[in-house]
């Protein structure tokens, strides 16, 4: 708790382009979240550099990604939005966790194998020990929920066993999290393959709705969208195509996908493809220009920066400082 409310933390990477799938799985609901919480948002580039990232590059869009937060919607003088990078008690937490942590707990992690799988010539230390820092990251704020999208679920439920493990040996120190997942996006799906999740790192570029695609570009992505010959507009497991595109409207206007359904009984594919594709448009149309907006203001996003990331510290070294305690580490002499 901090100020009689409840803590929230979530992050994302700041690695490749932002897709649709960020945005409805997650920043949605960070938004609509942060009234209820106090809230932290990390833009985690010490996560992103488990795969080779080029630096001006890396650089570049962490920036843009700490901005993009804000045109979401989120208020930096109410919700802490920080570079991940800047708290170092991020890392040294990770370490001790790593202690409390076991290879065959590590090794179960799909993200893991999929990602050595795609990374095989780099399949480093730090990609297997990635859920570690991501626990920390949570545990240092003592973070009551954490909204993600389906695909973070297991790294979730690692961060609870570890908090659960270490509170086990030395008392009550960490908050164990739970995860939050929204009603409609929690899944986003590939607009050309419907069994693959919707990802950043996609090298088909229509497979994927970029945060940054202009109109034009959302709309034909959407018409080219593979479905299947069925016809028929319903939410169904077999119709996994269609049934993506339902949930992308649903979570883009707020109806569930029954009324979806209703909207569109005895309409074609066409129509119901360009109606996502405008509802898409409503979304991100506006929060584009306000990213526009803000990335000329240099001292106003500089000044978030610095003044977010001393909130950050002082919440996450007052954990690190018990947890130091806790497993041992001498006192400072001051
Ligand atoms: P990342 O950067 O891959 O994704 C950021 C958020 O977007 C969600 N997401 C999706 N949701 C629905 N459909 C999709 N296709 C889709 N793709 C991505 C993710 O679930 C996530 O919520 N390890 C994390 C970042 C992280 C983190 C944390 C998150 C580091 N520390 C602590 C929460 C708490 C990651 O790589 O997310």
């Amino acid at each position: 708790m901090i100020d009689g409310k409840k803590v929230l933390f979530s992050g994302m990477q700041s690695t490749g382009n932002l897709t649709l799938g960020n945005y409805l799985g997650a920043l949605k609901n960070w938004v609509s979240l942060s009234d209820e919480y106090e809230c932290f948002y990390s833009v985690v580039d010490l996560h992103s550099i488990t795969v080779r990232q080029d630096p001006a590059e890396l650089r570049k869009r962490a920036r843009a990604l700490l901005t993009l937060y804000i045109a979401a919607g989120l208020d930096p003088e109410k919700n802490c939005i920080y570079y991940q990078s800047h708290v170092s008690a991020h890392a040294e937490l990770s370490w001790i966790l790593n202690c409390f942590t076991y290879m065959g707990e590590l090794n179960r992690m799909t993200q893991f194998k999929d990602k050595a799988a795609k990374h095989a010539d780099n399949i480093n230390a730090g990609l297997f020990t990635y859920p570690v820092l991501m626990a920390a990251d949570i545990l240092l704020y003592q973070a009551d929920v954490v909204p993600v999208g389906k695909d973070q679920l297991q790294h979730l439920e690692i961060t609870r066993d570890i908090a659960q493990r270490f509170n086990g040996i030395y008392g009550d120190v960490f908050t164990v999290p739970e995860p939050y997942i929204g009603k409609a996006g929690a899944k986003i799906m590939s607009l050309q393959d419907p069994s693959k999740k919707m990802s950043k790192s996609d090298e088909n570029t229509n497979a994927s709705i970029y945060l940054m695609d202009d109109p034009d570009t959302i709309i034909r992505k959407f018409k080219r969208a593979v479905t299947d010959s069925e016809g028929q507009i319903v939410y169904r497991e077999e119709q996994p195509g269609i049934r993506n595109l339902i949930d992308i409207y649903s979570a883009c206007t707020g109806k569930t996908p029954e009324q979806v359904e209703a909207e569109f009984a005895g309409k074609g594919y066409g129509e119901f493809k360009m109606a996502v594709g405008e509802a898409v448009v409503d979304v991100l149309k506006p929060l584009q220009d306000r990213f526009h907006d803000l990335s000329q203001n240099k001292d106003y996003i500089d000044s978030v920066i610095k003044n977010n990331a001393e909130k950050a510290s002082y919440y996450a070294n007052k954990t690190l400082r018990k947890v130091q305690k806790k497993v041992g580490f001498p006192e400072k002499v001051r």
